[in-house]
C-alpha cells in the first residue's frame, strides 16, 4: 500500500504473499453467489447490476473489479444514465478532443456508477459495411481509428475507471461471430487490424483488452498465441490484461499458456479447473503469476487500490452538463452529404411535412446489443422542429405507411423531410445494405410530390439510395442518442453549421463494396476470407477506380472552403537500415470563402512508390480548423515515420522502401486539390 513506490513494484511485493487460489479468484468472473473465493470471503454475492464482477481478496487489500458495458453511455440496463450519440457519430466529428470528452463523460458516469472497468471502446476497423456493431466503431481507418480510441480511452481513464478496448482481433461481422475464423494474411493484420489497437498501448496506455469471440487463422482469439503473446505483449509491449469476451473462452490449458489472463463472465474455464490443471503440471505457477500480474498493475497504475469508491449501481449520473454535451456531439456528429441549390439551411417561416418514426420518440436513437443503453429522455424530431420553426407555421407529420396519404401532404409543404433508419444490433449482420420496409419507396413518394425534398438518415452504417438524383437534401445523423430532435433541428434551420465527415464509404451499389464475394462475408463453411487484403474501405474503392456515393472524409457545411500554399518539408528523408529517419511537416493554409462561420478537416494521404504494393493512397494525418467568415488559418500536419512504411512479413518489421512518396492534402479522399512528392533514400 506504500503509494510511493511503482505499480510494478507494489505488484511484486502484493504477488509473494498471493495463494494459488488468490491469483486464480482474480483470473475470472463470479456470476453467481458463492462460498468458494480464496481468503476469507465466506460468501460472495456479486452485486446486482454490473455484467462482470471479480470479488475482492480483503486479506490482501485487493479491491473487486466492477465492469460494465459502455460505448454510449452506462449499459446493462443501468438507470439515471446520459444516452450519447453512437461511437461513430462520434467520430464523424473527426475530433479527437471531442472523443477525449466522450470518454471523460463515459468514464465519470461508470466510475459514478461503481465501475472500475469499463468496457470499451469498440475500435475494430469495419471492413463489412453490414458489420452490426459498425454503429459502435469509428469506421474504417486503422490510423483515423485509432486516434479517436486513444483519445476515448485516455478520457475514460481521467476519470477513474480502466477502459477495456474490444474486440480483439479481427471482429468485423456478427454473423456466426461465436464460431466465424477469419482468414487473413500478416501484412494486413498489421496495416489494417492491428494498428487501433497499438494505438490504445502506445497513446492510449489502456488497462485491458478483450479478446474476440471469432478466430483468426484458424485459432480462438482468447487461445491464440499468435495475436495475444507474438502480436500484443511482444511486439506491442501490452503489459496489462486480455478477458474474454463472455462466453469467448474455450479451453482451460490452451488459453492459460497462450495468453488469456481473465475469463468473463464465470469460471467454467478458469476457476476449478484451472487449478486442476496448475496442479497436473499443465500450467506452470510462473505463468499464473504472470497472469495475476497482468491484472495488477494496471489496477495499481490505475489507482484502484488507492481510491474508495463508494458510489452504487443505483446512483443518479446525469447532469445538465452531460445532457448538453449529448447534444453537442450529435450535433458535431451530423454530416450533410447533399445540399443542392443551398435547401439548406431551411427559413424558420417555411411549411414542412414531417415523415417516417420521427414522430414517435425518434426514428432511431441508439443501436442494440450490449451496447444498449436506457435513455433518461429522447427528443423527438418531430417535437425538435416544431420547436424550431416560426411560431404559427404549418408542420405536419405523417409516419409514412400510407404512400398516396403522404404524397398528398407532401405536396401541401414548402419543405418535405423523410427521417429513415435501420435497425442495427450486435449479434446481428445487416442482410444488405438497403433500407429495410418501405422506406425507399416513401422517399420516392415524397420526393415525387414535393421537389423540396430532404432526407435524414438514423443509420449505424452505409445504406444504399437508388434516390438519391430524386431529393435535394441528404442528412446523415446516425444515432443520435437523446438529444436527437433539438441535435438535428439546429442543422436543419442552421443554428449549427456542419463540419462531420464521414468516418466510412458509402456505395453506389450492392456489389460496389470491398466484401461483395461470400467468400470474404459472411463466410463460407465457417471462414472469411479477406481476400482484399489492404483494400478495405476507400482503399479498394480506389485500387479498383470504384466510384462511391459518399467518399470517406466527405462531408459539406453551409459555408465553403479553400486550400492554398502547401509546403512540404523536408524534401527528403533517408533511410537507415530500410527504416526512415525523420518526420514531414506540411503546412497549408484554409480559408473560409463562404459567409459563415464553419470548421473544415484538413486531410492528408500518402502515396507509395508502385513497389511497395500499397493502396493508392492512405490517411495519415487530419486536423480540424474552425473559420470565421473570410478567415484564412495556417494548418500544419505531421507525416511520421509511420506514414512513409508499410509492413514487410518476411523481415517482421515496417520499412521504407526508397523511392517518390506523393503526398496528397484535401478535403476528403477523394477531393484532394494539393499535392507534393518527397524521396527517400539511403542516407550519405
Ligand atoms: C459483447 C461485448 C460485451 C459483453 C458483455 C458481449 O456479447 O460482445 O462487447 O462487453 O457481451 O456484455
Amino acid at each position: 500500500m506504500n503509494r510511493s513506490l511503482s505499480a510494478e513494484k507494489r505488484t511484486d511485493l502484493l504477488l509473494r504473499e498471493m495463494t494459488l487460489d488468490e491469483k486464480i479468484t482474480l483470473m475470472h468472473g463470479v456470476t453467481a453467489p458463492t462460498g468458494d473465493v480464496a481468503s476469507g470471503n465466506q460468501s460472495v454475492v456479486p452485486p446486482k447490476g454490473y455484467v462482470g464482477y471479480v470479488p475482492a481478496i480483503p486479506r490482501l487489500g485487493i479491491p473487486a473489479l466492477r465492469l460494465a458495458d459502455g460505448r454510449a453511455g452506462v449499459g446493462n440496463a443501468a438507470r439515471d444514465v446520459t444516452l450519447l450519440p453512437a461511437p461513430i457519430a462520434a467520430a464523424s466529428s473527426w475530433d479527437p478532443e471531442l472523443l477525449n470528452e466522450f470518454g471523460r463523460v463515459l468514464g465519470q458516469e461508470q466510475w459514478g456508477k461503481g465501475t472500475n472497468v469499463a468496457l470499451g471502446p469498440s475500435i475494430d476497423v469495419v471492413r463489412v459495411p453490414e458489420w452490426g456493431r459498425t454503429f459502435e466503431s469509428y469506421g474504417e481507418d486503422p490510423y483515423f481509428n485509432g486516434r479517436m480510441a486513444a483519445a476515448e480511452i485516455k478520457g475514460i481513464q481521467s476519470q477513474g475507471p480502466i477502459a477495456d478496448a474490444n474486440m480483439y482481433l479481427t471482429m468485423n461481422q456478427e454473423s456466426d461471430r461465436f464460431r466465424a475464423d477469419s482468414v487473413v494474411d500478416e501484412k494486413t493484420l498489421q496495416e489494417i487490424y492491428l494498428p487501433p489497437f497499438e494505438a490504445s498501448v502506445r497513446d492510449g496506455h489502456v488497462g485491458t483488452f478483450m479478446c474476440a469471440y471469432v478466430k483468426t487463422n484458424g485459432v480462438y482469439s482468447c487461445e491464440n498465441a499468435d495475436i495475444l503473446e507474438r502480436m500484443l505483449r511482444e511486439q506491442l509491449k501490452f503489459d496489462g490484461w486480455v478477458m474474454s469476451d463472455w462466453g469467448a473462452t474455450h479451453s482451460t490449458v490452451d488459453s492459460a499458456i497462450h495468453g488469456l489472463d481473465q475469463q468473463m463472465p464465470d469460471d467454467t474455464f478458469y476457476g476449478a479447473a484451472l487449478k486442476s490443471a496448475v496442479q497436473a503440471g499443465q500450467v506452470n505457477t510462473s505463468t499464473i503469476d504472470e497472469h495475476a500480474r497482468r491484472i495488477l498493475v494496471p489496477m495499481f497504475r490505475q489507482g484502484l487500490f488507492d481510491k474508495t469508491q463508494t458510489a452504487t449501481w443505483e446512483s443518479n449520473v446525469r447532469s445538465p452538463q452531460h445532457d448538453a454535451f449529448s447534444r453537442k456531439v450529435a450535433q458535431e456528429g451530423t454530416i450533410l452529404l447533399k445540399n443542392d441549390r443551398s435547401i439548406l439551411p431551411l427559413h424558420a417561416d417555411a411549411s414542412i411535412a414531417v415523415f417516417g418514426a420521427a414522430g414517435s420518440i425518434a426514428p432511431k436513437a441508439e443501436g442494440g446489443g450490449s451496447s444498449a443503453v436506457i435513455a433518461p429522455y429522447i427528443v423527438s424530431p418531430l417535437d425538435g422542429i416544431r420547436k424550431d420553426a416560426d411560431a404559427g407555421v404549418q408542420v405536419s407529420y405523417a409516419d409514412g405507411s400510407d404512400l398516396a396519404a403522404a404524397s398528398k401532404m407532401a405536396g401541401d409543404a414548402q419543405i418535405a423531410i423523410v427521417f429513415v433508419h435501420t435497425d442495427e444490433t450486435e449479434g446481428d449482420d445487416r442482410p444488405n445494405l438497403e433500407l429495410p420496409g418501405n422506406q425507399d419507396q416513401l422517399i420516392t413518394a415524397v420526393a415525387g410530390a414535393n421537389q423540396r425534398t430532404i432526407v435524414v438518415l438514423d443509420t449505424g452504417g452505409p445504406v444504399l439510395m437508388p434516390w438519391v438524383n430524386e431529393v435535394s437534401g441528404v442528412i446523415e445523423a446516425w444515432y443520435p442518442g437523446q438529444e436527437d430532435g433539438n441535435a438535428i433541428a439546429a442543422i436543419l434551420y442552421g443554428d449549427v453549421n456542419p463540419a462531420a465527415k464521414l468516418p466510412l464509404s458509402f456505395p453506389r451499389a450492392a456489389n460496389e463494396i470491398p466484401t461483395s464475394q461470400k467468400e470474404q462475408w459472411p463466410g463460407v463453411g465457417g471462414h472469411s476470407l479477406y481476400s482484399e487484403h489492404l483494400n478495405v474501405g476507400y482503399r479498394w474503392y480506389d485500387a479498383t477506380n470504384t466510384q462511391p456515393l459518399f467518399p470517406f472524409g466527405f462531408g459539406l457545411s453551409y459555408t465553403t472552403f479553400r486550400l492554398s500554399h502547401l509546403a512540404v518539408e523536408p524534401a527528403k528523408l533517408e533511410l537507415k537500415s530500410g527504416e526512415v529517419t525523420g518526420k514531414v511537416l506540411v503546412r497549408v493554409e484554409v480559408t473560409n470563402t463562404g459567409n459563415r462561420k464553419g470548421a473544415e478537416v484538413v486531410q492528408a494521404y500518402v502515396g507509395q512508390p508502385a513497389a511497395n504494393n500499397e493502396p493508392p493512397h492512405q490517411l495519415r494525418a487530419f486536423a480540424k480548423v474552425q473559420l470565421e467568415p473570410g478567415e484564412t488559418k495556417p494548418v500544419s500536419l505531421t507525416l511520421d515515420e509511420r506514414s512513409f512504411s508499410g509492413f514487410d512479413p518476411s523481415q517482421h518489421r515496417w520499412v521504407s522502401p526508397q523511392g517518390t512518396y506523393e503526398i496528397f492534402i484535401g478535403t476528403s479522399s477523394r477531393d484532394l486539390p494539393l499535392h507534393s512528392r518527397i524521396t527517400i533514400g539511403p542516407s550519405r
